[in-house]
């Protein structure tokens, strides 16, 4: 088989990686890849944007690729999965009009209010509306606060602003409403409840019927320690979740994941490729804050290597809307993923600082995936906010925190940055219920 894997991140390293060791594959091609997957696969110059479909479509069909796997959520969004359908090509990831879980927060509200799935309760103002909604806030005791601002589309994560009090609340609605800092991403906003407790994310295969739920993972979205500094686009993952236990897990399915699922078949939405729950866990009850319509990055790095099945029958199972797997089977071993990012990030990133050390790094121990990284004379060197993605897989969190933190000072260029924390609240599993 030849298989096709779109996009340049680590978590596109990842699938590119898994699908790779697959008995059925001949060839992985990935557009437009990156210096690192270029190791492992056949990288194509082909931007994966809306005005390239075509090129994909028509690279695909001269390749006779067999299936094709969309790593972010725009091409998802601008329907890259209908067009490929159109074309008779197989491809994994939902169609357009599905795709809307994630394309608009607003529609998910909706959804999860209309169909009664715990989410937290949120209200839903238009652009014409900003008075209405200034009132809103103005209007609410203190103790309502904090409250959470959501722009609706697509804002590269950035489009959710935590204000911790109400002046804080009126200035992120300038902000999107006003500002126009997303675009016509923010020409609707949802304002609701903040909710505490701690986060997970839950992947899902779906092939319009049945859904297969993968292991969980944790992300560390913000930039430094302890969760402090700004939101990024994920500093770390690992997996599993001691935390979560049968009964929560229980919960997760019957209370959000399988009701989503029946809600938009009710809506006449058939949803395939990954659904992606990103949840708060509030004193043992588990929220929905938002779903994404594809693998996250970087919880597919943590995750994927501690899948013990092919992933590929998996995904074409899922792309021909039949899929026989009924359980996963995942090692019992525990993953860290640490991301090193580049000099500035998030606020900004450096291009074309030279990495060395990368021919150090214990291979045997520790994957590494690229994310941000090009070539420059021979070199690798960094070329956006995340660079590369360490991954270490071992029979506990300590063992491969252990591994992983030794393997990454080996990692050097300017400005590196990277969490000293990921996994340690786990590492004890004190919690593990
Ligand atoms: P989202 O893109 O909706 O996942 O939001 C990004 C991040 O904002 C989440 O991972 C949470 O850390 C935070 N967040 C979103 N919604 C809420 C909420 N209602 N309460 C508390 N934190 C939230
Ligand atoms: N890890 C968050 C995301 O993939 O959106």
């Amino acid at each position: 088989m030849k298989v096709l894997v779109l996009g340049s991140g680590g978590r596109e390293h990842c699938l590119a990686w898994k699908i790779s060791k697959s008995d059925l594959v001949k060839e992985v091609f990935v557009a437009p890849g990156n210096p690192g997957i270029a190791g492992i696969a056949n990288c194509i110059d082909i931007e994966i944007g809306k005005k390239n479909f075509d090129k994909l479509s028509d690279f695909a069909e001269k390749q006779s690729i067999d299936l094709t796997i969309v790593g972010p959520e725009a091409p998802l969004v601008d329907g890259i999965v209908d067009h490929f359908n159109q074309k008779n090509l197989k491809i994994f990831g939902p169609e357009r009009e599905a795709a809307m879980i994630e394309g608009s927060k607003v529609f998910t509200k909706d959804l999860t209010q209309k169909y009664d799935i715990p989410s937290a309760n949120g209200k839903i103002f238009v652009k014409g509306e900003y008075d209405r909604a200034k009132k809103y806030l103005n209007d609410l005791p203190d103790s309502e606060y904090p409250k959470v601002l959501k722009a609706d589309g697509l804002a590269a994560g950035k489009g959710v602003l935590i204000a911790k009090t109400r002046s804080e609340a009126i200035l992120s609605l300038d902000t999107i409403l006003v500002e126009n800092k997303f675009g016509a991403a923010g020409d609707k906003v949802i304002i609701e409840d903040f909710l505490e407790g701690f986060e997970a994310s839950i992947l899902c295969l779906c092939d319009g019927e049945n859904i297969l739920p993968m292991d969980l993972a944790q992300d560390y979205k913000r930039i430094y320690d302890g969760d402090k500094g700004k939101n990024t686009g994920g500093m770390g993952s690992y997996s599993p979740v001691p935390m979560i236990g049968k009964k929560i897990l229980e919960k997760i399915l019957e209370n959000i994941i399988y009701p989503t699922y029946n809600a938009l078949k009710r809506e006449g939405i058939r949803y395939k490729g990954i659904l992606y729950g990103g949840l708060m866990i509030s004193n043992g009850n588990p929220y929905l804050l938002e779903y994404n319509c594809r693998f996250g990055d970087p919880e597919t790095q943590a995750v994927l290597p501690r899948l013990e099945d092919d992933i590929v029958p998996l995904l074409i199972d899922c792309a021909n809307g039949n899929l026989k797997a009924s359980k996963l089977n995942w090692s019992k071993n525990r993953s860290v993923c640490v991301i090193t990012a580049s000099k500035g990030y998030p606020e900004s990133s450096s291009k074309g600082d030279i990495i060395s050390g990368l021919d150090k790094v214990d291979t045997e121990k520790t994957l590494l995936f690229h994310a941000g990284t090009k070539k420059v004379d021979g070199n690798f060197a960094t070329n956006g906010g995340r660079v590369l993605g360490l991954v270490t897989t071992a029979t506990s969190f300590k063992k491969a925190r252990s591994i992983l933190y030794s393997e990454i000072k080996k990692i050097k260029f300017n400005g590196i940055q990277y969490r000293k924390d990921i996994a340690l609240r786990v590492e004890e599993e004190k919690w593990a219920i």
